[in-house]
């Protein structure tokens, strides 16, 4: 099952972890590493997705860019669970608030991502399948940011395949159904992780309120972004 190389992964005889950080941007794979790991390893540079290895409390953990968007975060942890036989993927990322109780820097964990791509469709399920995270991620997690006093969200999120959306009114939509936030990965992550029996969850901070118009400034985004990391980092 271990491959040596795939056509968008060639660790060149570096490990990949069974424990695996995903965000979006491949050059904050960069930096968690460098800001995190111990003994650390480059163990792919195809495209520029940066992926890292090395360890974390004398655990091994790697961490890995996804880029924007189901369909490129499916062909990435499609590799890494088939090919590389990584286990636990924990998407760690910014979201869109879309609940007026969330603020900006809040972090949400995703029990669950609806979505309005058809990503799933080739599962050929008879109904609809509702793309959940893994449970035994998910109540870790909770448990490490209560420790932490960290204020957090826990719920359904919505994974859209449109930043730049043309009808209004859709994420009315969504939010009337109790979503918590937006974001362009998590189902098809979820959806990759069931169908080959292993863990996946996604932690998110608040980047965007969307009830609001509230932003944070790309150096507050940085910063922000450190509770939502050592929450995934300790899950390794
Ligand atoms: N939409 C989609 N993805 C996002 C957003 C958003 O508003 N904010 C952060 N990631």
């Amino acid at each position: 099952m271990i491959t040596t190389s795939t056509p968008h992964i060639d660790p060149k005889g570096v490990d990949i972890a069974e424990t695996i950080l995903l965000p979006g941007d491949p050059l904050r794979a960069k930096f968690i590493a460098e800001t995190y790991f111990d003994d650390i390893r480059c163990f792919n540079e195809v495209r520029n997705m940066l992926g890292f290895t090395g360890t974390y409390r004398g655990r091994p953990v790697s961490v890995m860019g996804t880029g924007m968007g189901i369909p490129s975060i499916s062909l990435y942890s499609y590799e890494l669970i088939h090919h590389f036989g990584v286990k636990n993927l924990i998407r760690v990322g910014t979201c869109g608030a879309m609940q007026e109780n969330m603020e900006l820097y809040d972090v949400v964990i995703a029990q669950g991502a609806s979505t309005d791509s058809n990503y799933l469709d080739q599962f050929n399920l008879p109904g609809h399948w509702a793309a959940l995270s893994s449970y035994r991620l998910l109540e870790q997690a909770k448990r490490i940011a209560d420790e932490r006093g960290q204020r957090t969200h826990v719920g359904n999120i919505l994974s859209s395949d449109v930043f730049y959306g043309a009808d209004p009114d859709a994420l009315s939509t969504w939010m009337r159904m109790g979503i918590l936030a937006v974001e362009m990965e998590s189902a098809g992550l979820f959806a990759n992780a069931a169908a080959a029996g292993v863990d996946a969850l996604a932690i998110f901070t608040v980047s965007d309120q969307i009830v609001t118009s509230a932003q944070t400034t790309p150096e507050e985004r940085q910063t922000a972004f450190t509770a939502m990391i050592e929450i995934a980092l300790e899950l390794a």
